[in-house]
């Protein structure tokens, strides 16, 4: 089969149970599994075009160049469709991100799980979800998670080679339509996820009871996930977003994402709570706040959150679908 040029959306996907530690590098293994929703309509499309002429890929991002370190890992999604597709030459990719970057959500995650899913449908392979997901694993660990939709959990695995750490759907957004509120807090440039895991895994002396509580976490959240338990998932999901961050600050260097407005919404969503309304929250490797709540809920939470000085946005949204190509054979 020629190559051809081909169109790939991919969601953001914010995890409930986080990775934060890996034990392959170069592969984006994780030592421990984790889960996720995929975020409607939020994410990257990312065009692939194969062309012979090219002496090297060529990869823009909301129209500039991407950087260097993000270019070397789109390089390997790249590099691993080719090689399993037996092409040569290179290709120009163009990606768009929804949210723009620096809204408080990471686009890398979506933009390496589009760009994996448009390159194997650009180079001709019939590829597995599962097989999908551990391609875009090579570009940023969390974008495993990027292709399957709805509730998706990354099994750590424990092949050398990565192929049984992949990401799976265990149920379609419809599910539990969970709505998510994304409130942005600005600050300074964070620590990348890629640094700020190797020091804390090196140095941080809980780092072992942090990835013993991720496996725990995982069973529980899954439970709470099937039975609609929003109690119960709140429990696990904030447990696990605070155990992230201690075990971060417990590192050398001490890493700490949060600003004054990260702690005035994590009181106000556990006061929402407190008085009855469905809602918790998340944090990443940022200072911005996810906010998960139910549909009767969400607008209690977004109005409180109007109120807190220090957030630059909200966006609301809700639990989608996953990964697609939405254009081929150009
Ligand atoms: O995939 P990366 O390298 O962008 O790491 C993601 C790390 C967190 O967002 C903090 C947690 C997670 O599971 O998404």
């Amino acid at each position: 089969m020629t190559a051809s040029r081909a169109a790939a959306f991919a969601p953001i996907n914010i995890a409930l149970v986080k990775y934060w530690g890996k034990r392959d590098a170069a592969l984006n293994l994780p030592v421990a599994p984790s889960l996720s929703v995929a975020l409607q309509e939020l994410g990257s499309l990312t065009i692939v075009q194969p062309d012979a002429q090219l002496d090297r890929d060529i990869v823009v991002v909301d129209d500039r160049p991407l950087d260097p370190a993000g270019l070397v890992r789109a390089e390997r999604v790249l590099a691993a469709v080719r090689r399993r597709a037996g092409a040569t030459g290179h290709a120009g990719v163009r990606s768009v991100n929804t949210v723009p970057m620096a809204r408080g959500l990471a686009s890398s995650a979506s933009g390496m799980a589009a760009l994996a899913v448009a390159a194997a449908r650009a180079y001709g392979l019939d590829l597995s979800p599962a097989e999908l997901s551990a391609l875009a694993r090579l570009g940023s660990g969390s974008a495993a998670r990027s292709v399957p939709g709805g509730f998706a959990l990354w099994h750590a695995g424990s092949a050398p080679d990565g192929s049984d750490s992949v990401a799976e759907c265990l149920h379609p957004a419809e599910h539990w339509p969970l709505r998510v509120l994304v409130a942005h807090v600005g600050g300074r440039k964070a620590v990348s996820s890629t640094a700020g895991m190797a020091s804390t895994a090196a140095s941080a002396p809980m780092f072992e009871a942090w990835t013993a509580t991720c496996r725990a976490d995982v069973a529980t959240a899954r439970n709470a996930i099937a039975a609609r338990d929003f109690g119960a998932l709140a429990d696990v999901v904030e447990c696990n977003a605070l155990r992230m961050h201690a075990t971060m600050l417990w590192g050398r260097p001490p890493l700490l994402y949060w600003q004054p407005a990260t702690v005035a919404v994590i009181h106000a969503v556990r006061q929402l709570r407190h008085e009855g309304t469905e809602c918790c929250f998340t944090i990443d490797a940022g200072a911005s706040v996810v906010i998960l709540a139910t549909a009767q809920d969400v607008r209690a939470v977004a109005e409180v959150l109007g109120e807190i000085a220090g957030i630059d946005e909200v966006i609301e949204t809700r639990v989608g679908p996953g990964a697609r190509v939405v254009e081929s054979g150009a």
